[in-house]
């Protein structure tokens, strides 16, 4: 069994989740990241002999360099996430999203192994009636979505890699986001009153976070079934509409109004079905049901009435 992994971006709302699991299944785990937003998500670690942190830039490949030669496994999470913070700094996320990681694979020897993580975005606008595999033209239509493709180009050149393309994630982290969509409506029920809505017809795929987790860990424990190969990775029964979606969240919290807007464009064109049958054939099948996410996030709120925790 590989034991050491470097997870790039490890404070982040997906990396602290996975951090976490992976010291409790014994692995020894080093984080190296900037602590952009929350310097706290990861302090539950610290007791833990086998838990390291390091603040440090991704862009640095000297320290990089010597990072990767003292791990197994890599998994580059640190990137600038969403299409409007990759927007609002342009020339960052090309360097951080596309470079660093292209960076790494260039030094990087061939026995190690990369798990990588990039968006299901990549698919921007679907066919109708028809669901988005891993053989589907590509067509992003963000300069996220951009980075994030060609970085996924670059990291299925090294034969010992997986990539992931997510659905759009969903669910409670030590680093939490309100900016995804599924938490977002579920914060705006809660301390709004109020869901708008643009394009309710937009059809998207999403993902509780522990099934991400629990995703990579199975990748990590059938390296060699799944390596050289990309994978949707979503829940099959959450292909949905926005419109379906906020009544989900209404049959659990009936207290709010739902206002959809016509004629105004979302700023998100995504729209897309996405099929999971690829990893499900290799034995990993997402099970967390978005009720149990929703019922888990008006908790959250319920709790955090803060302003909505924007990356940007
Ligand atoms: N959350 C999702 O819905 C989703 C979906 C698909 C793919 N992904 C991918 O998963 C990864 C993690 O996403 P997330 O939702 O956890 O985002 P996040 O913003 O919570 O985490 C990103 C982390 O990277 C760190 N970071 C940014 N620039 C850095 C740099 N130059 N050096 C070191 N650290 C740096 C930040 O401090 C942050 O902790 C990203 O690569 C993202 O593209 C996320």
């Amino acid at each position: 069994m590989s034991k050491k992994i470097l997870i790039t971006g490890g404070a982040g709302y997906i990396g602290s989740m996975l951090a976490t699991s992976l010291i409790k299944l014994g692995y020894t785990v080093t984080v190296v990241d900037l602590l952009k937003y929350n310097s706290n998500s990861l302090s539950h670690l610290y007791f833990f002999e086998k838990f390291k942190l390091i603040k440090e830039d991704v862009r640095n490949m000297d320290i990089m360099k010597i990072l990767i030669k003292k791990h197994d496994i890599i998994i580059p999470l640190a990137a600038l996430v969403g299409a409007p913070l990759c927007t609002k700094y342009k020339s960052l996320a090309k360097t951080t999203n596309f470079k660093a990681i292209d960076d790494i694979m260039k030094i990087i020897s061939k026995k190690k192994k990369v798990i990588y993580l990039t968006s299901n975005s990549g698919y921007g606008v679907g066919k109708k009636n028809k669901f988005c595999d891993e053989t589907s033209e590509l067509n992003p239509i963000s300069l996220y979505g951009k980075t994030k493709c060609d970085a996924e180009d670059s990291v299925i050149q090294h034969k010992n890699s997986i990539c992931f393309r997510l659905a759009t994630v969903f669910g409670c982290s030590y680093r939490m986001r309100s900016d995804l969509i599924v938490n977002n409506f579920v914060h705006r029920s809660l301390n709004l009153k109020k869901i708008e809505i643009f394009e309710p017809h937009f059809r998207r795929n999403f993902i509780h976070i522990r099934d991400v987790v629990n995703g990579i860990i199975f990748s990590i424990e059938n390296f060699d079934k799944l390596k050289s190969n990309i994978y949707n990775l979503g829940l099959s029964t959450a292909n949905i509409t926005k419109l379906q979606l906020v009544k989900k969240i209404k049959q659990h919290n009936k207290n709010f109004k739902i206002k959809v807007i016509k004629n105004r464009k979302d700023p998100d064109q995504r729209d897309y079905f996405v099929s999971n049958k690829k990893i499900e054939k290799k034995g990993f099948r997402a099970s967390i049901s978005l009720d149990d996410g929703i019922k888990e996030l008006l908790i959250y709120f319920k709790h955090n009435k803060e302003k909505i925790l924007n990356n940007y």
